[in-house]
């Protein structure tokens, strides 16, 4: 449990009672692991990045779990980490939770419009229409999930908290019995929301059509997104919005695995590994502003043998910059 240790004693992760909910585990045969082909983003991604230090970088055509030379962009400007080292411990229990320390990001979000592609460019309410009553993750990494999310979430039942679930299912993996005044579900199919009995309210909207929150200002304490933050191909702004909604200090929470609707991630997602994944959460964090700096916390309950699950979450600045 060594893993726990650092997530436990995070000042920023206030502890409070633990309760997990399991589920079964069913995924669509379609769900893969992610970083298991190219694309084309990536290299173009690198290419937006390259100064003379990376000028002779190639484009990689598997990139597995780790992502090494995405990565060493970042960290190598850093200048904490070099290159290799960093990447053979990235692979390490942990490691990931150091991708956001220091980070020197440059000036202006380094991917383009095609790292924001996917293979499947149809509607995405074609994709979402049939209801799909299954679990995305298996069911330690739910665990690990819900555990978070007891020590990180408002009690249960604090009056005048308002929590988003974004992209959400028939299920949010919140504590069994979690219960808040209002909890809003965004996703594509109403026949999954109506499910969740965790929800106050649920709205479907695609997201990569009309990226505006129907919120007022200020009205959130926090918003979640299960798996699914590989799936928006206009992040920068999805999280303006979602700084916008939240409350001063209010807490975003995106977690993810390596698992992913191969055809509907985007490319700058699935040619890359668990790590590069961090980083690029993490910019979408930076470059939306007023946010602080984001964090990485690895909940993987058993590395190697189960899902990882990864959070990488961050906080609405209490002052706007
Ligand atoms: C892999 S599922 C995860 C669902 C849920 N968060 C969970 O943990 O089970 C991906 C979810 O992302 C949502 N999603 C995908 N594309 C979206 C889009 N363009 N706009 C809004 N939501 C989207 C879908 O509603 C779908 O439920």
């Amino acid at each position: 449990m060594a893993f726990r240790f650092g997530l436990l004693h995070n000042p920023k992760t206030p502890i409070l009672a633990v309760a997990v909910h399991r589920t079964s585990s069913t995924r669509p045969s379609f769900w893969v692991p992610a970083g298991a082909c190219a694309c084309g983003g990536f290299a173009k991604a690198q290419a937006k990045f390259n100064g003379s230090r990376f000028a002779t970088a190639r484009r990689r055509l598997v990139i597995g779990v780790g992502g090494a030379s995405f990565l060493s962009l970042f960290v190598g400007m850093a200048g904490e980490f070099g290159g290799k080292r960093f990447v053979a411990s990235a692979r390490q229990k942990g490691a990931v939770e150091e991708v956001l320390k220091n980070v020197d990001w440059p000036e202006q979000f380094p991917f383009k419009e095609e790292d924001f592609q996917r293979f499947d460019e149809s509607s995405d309410s074609v994709f979402y229409d049939a209801p799909r009553f299954v679990t995305h993750i298996d069911d330690p990494a739910i665990a690990a999930l819900t555990k978070y999310y007891s020590e990180v979430l408002p009690p249960s039942n604090t009056p005048g908290v308002s929590i988003l679930d974004m992209c959400s299912s028939w299920v949010s993996h919140y504590p069994k019995g979690y219960k808040q005044d209002r909890i809003v579900g965004m996703g594509m199919n109403e026949e999954e929301l109506k499910r969740n009995p965790i929800l106050t309210e649920y709205i479907v909207q695609d997201l990569n059509v009309e990226p505006k929150l129907p919120f007022d200002d200020n009205s959130f304490d926090v918003i979640t997104n299960v798996v699914s933050v590989d799936y928006l191909t206009k992040p920068l702004d999805v999280f303006k919005e979602m700084s916008r909604i939240l409350k001063p200090g209010g807490l975003a929470i995106m977690s993810f695995s390596n698992r992913c609707f191969f055809t509907k991630a985007i490319s700058i997602w699935t040619s890359t590994g668990d790590a590069d994944h961090v980083m690029i959460v993490g910019s979408y964090f930076h470059y939306a502003g007023g946010f602080e700096p984001p964090q990485a916390v690895d909940i993987s309950p058993n590395p190697g043998r189960s899902d990882p699950m990864y959070i990488v979450f961050s906080r609405k600045a209490s002052i706007e910059a």
